[in-house]
């Protein structure tokens, strides 16, 4: 079904429940490679769900986890992230007693050591000589190569979040699962980062599906948007279809503020 060349990672029919409650509900959407796809909705709407359904940190109530062509949906975490999925959290897990080159460098021997945590101590040195060209490259990519002896803590936010892309960039996965990375960022820093973001996707041909709540950005650089809101999609379109749209518009009255940012609040409601 799924065994196109594009095929990043696909949600099938997901349903995620606690308890009694329903955070997503049959839930459908495509993240296709060299695409850069949003997924966008209220605070609660069930996005971040989604996202630990994908990465295998929880388990459906019902549905499939397609990546790469492959149903995942029975394979743990780690065996994803093997396969080539990655992603970065809501809230930053850098380490920040480290240097940015060590934080970054560590994804990629992580990567790189698998399923078998021993192989991490006892690299040899082509390995790690593959590391070091990783740890540039992802430095590189993220324009933060003059940053990359400095100590992650004396970091400010917008810094530590160029980090936590390269740290990602570093793992060579082929699709990226990215929740509200540009959190904290100025208007500047959010430009440059939406920026880094399409290079990713046009020249590395990376699939990356995006949680953020900024919606300029959003706007600004996905190629689709899929819209939740209390765990049910209720839209999905390019930007300008969503922006254009009234149900989107109606799940967000009340957030002014995002509305205005993403364009919502133009057209009026009359
Ligand atoms: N571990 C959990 N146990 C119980 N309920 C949870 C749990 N995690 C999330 N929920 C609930 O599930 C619903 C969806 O939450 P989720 O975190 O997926 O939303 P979200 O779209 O990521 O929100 P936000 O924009 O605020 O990050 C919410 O009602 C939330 O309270
Ligand atoms: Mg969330």
């Amino acid at each position: 079904m799924t065994g196109a060349t594009d095929a990043g990672l696909d949600v099938v029919d997901l349903t995620v429940r606690y308890g009694g409650q329903v955070a997503v509900d049959r839930l459908g959407l495509s993240a296709p490679l060299g695409r850069l796809t949003g997924l966008i909705g209220p605070n609660g709407a069930g996005k971040t769900s989604t996202f630990n359904a994908c990465s295998g940190l929880l388990r459906p109530s019902s549905g499939r986890i397609v990546l790469l062509g492959e149903d995942v949906t029975r394979k743990g975490a780690a065996a994803r992230a093997r396969r080539g999925l990655g992603r970065t959290f809501q809230r930053m897990e850098l380490f920040t007693s480290m240097t940015v080159a060590e934080n970054v460098a560590l994804a990629r021997e992580a990567r790189q050591a698998g399923s078998n945590p021993l192989r991490q101590q006892v690299a040899t040195p082509r390995q790690w000589a593959a590391v070091q060209a990783a740890t540039a490259e992802a430095l590189e990519v993220c324009g933060i190569t003059g940053l990359a002896d400095r100590v992650v803590g004396a970091l400010s936010t917008g810094q530590r979040r160029l980090v936590e892309l390269a740290r990602v960039y570093a793992g060579d996965f082929r699709m990226l699962l990215l929740d509200e990375p540009s959190s904290g960022l100025d208007k500047a820093e959010s430009e440059r980062f939406g920026t880094i973001l399409r290079t990713l996707v046009s020249d590395r041909g990376i699939g990356i599906l995006l949680v953020e709540h900024d919606m300029e950005l959003v706007m600004t650089v996905c190629d689709e948007l899929y819209v939740l809101d209390f765990g049910a999609l209720i839209f999905h379109g390019t930007p300008a279809e969503t922006k254009a749209s009234p149900v989107v518009r109606a799940a967000y009255l009340g957030s002014e503020a995002v509305m205005e940012a993403a364009g919502l609040a133009e057209r009026g409601v009359g």
